[in-house]
């Protein structure tokens, strides 16, 4: 069997509410007959990008750290995954510090989508999806970096993020799982997501 749909819960804690709607959209899946690998993201530590650039030149684009912890696993995770999941809070208007550090050091498939090498040529485009959590209800611009960043960090894997779920007034643990129609959104985007792909990956 391909790889599975990977589904990242990104909090810095765990059994809040994005992780709990990481678990709604998995239950999704698996109400339309499928199945998802769960990664705690933000339970790893990622070095962080130096801004050294010799990925831009480095066989397959490779980073220093590539060696030193899982981040390059994780990549190849996304880029092989028929497709993927990120549930995250806003941390001051925007993601939290270790999936940011994620997406700094991601730098080199930026490097690989622009260079000569076609180390992505044969991966089809694929959907990824979020959802994010805010304890705010206010705040006009609340959700608009956490997408915009994710959004062009994926595209370097050739995944395409759908318009974000972004629930505001969530703030303690249990707030997400004590309103039922937002927790049925994300189940159904789910169940959609696993049958959008079913006839094309599987
Ligand atoms: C360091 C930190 C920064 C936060 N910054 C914001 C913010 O800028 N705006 C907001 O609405 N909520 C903010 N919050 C609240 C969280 O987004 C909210 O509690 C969320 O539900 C936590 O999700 P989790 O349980 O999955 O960790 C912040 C929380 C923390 C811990």
């Amino acid at each position: 069997m391909k790889q599975l749909p990977v589904i990242f819960a990104c909090s810095h804690h765990r059994d809040g509410n994005s992780d709990h709607a990481a678990a709604l959209f998995l239950k999704g899946i698996r109400s339309a007959g499928g199945d998802a690998e769960m990664i705690y993201l933000g339970d790893m530590d990622f070095r962080h990008c130096t801004g050294c650039l010799k990925c831009r030149t480095a066989e397959s684009h490779r980073c220093i750290f590539a060696a030193k912890d899982r981040a390059q696993e994780l990549y190849e995770k996304i880029i092989h995954a028929p497709f993927t999941f990120f549930s995250s809070p806003i941390y001051f208007y925007h993601l939290p510090s270790r999936l940011k550090t994620f997406i700094d050091r991601g730098q080199w498939a930026f490097e690989a989508a622009m260079g000569k090498s076609g180390l992505f040529n044969t991966i089809p485009r694929r959907s990824a999806y979020a959802c994010f959590v805010a304890g705010r209800p206010q705040g006009e611009k609340l959700f608009e970096g956490s997408e915009l960043s994710l959004k062009f960090f994926l595209r370097f894997f050739k995944a395409d993020l759908h318009p974000a779920i972004n629930f505001r007034g969530i703030d303690e643990p249990g707030d997400l799982s004590s309103a039922p129609e937002k927790c049925d959104i994300i189940l159904k985007a789910g169940k959609t997501a696993w049958k959008e792909i079913h006839n094309e990956f599987l």
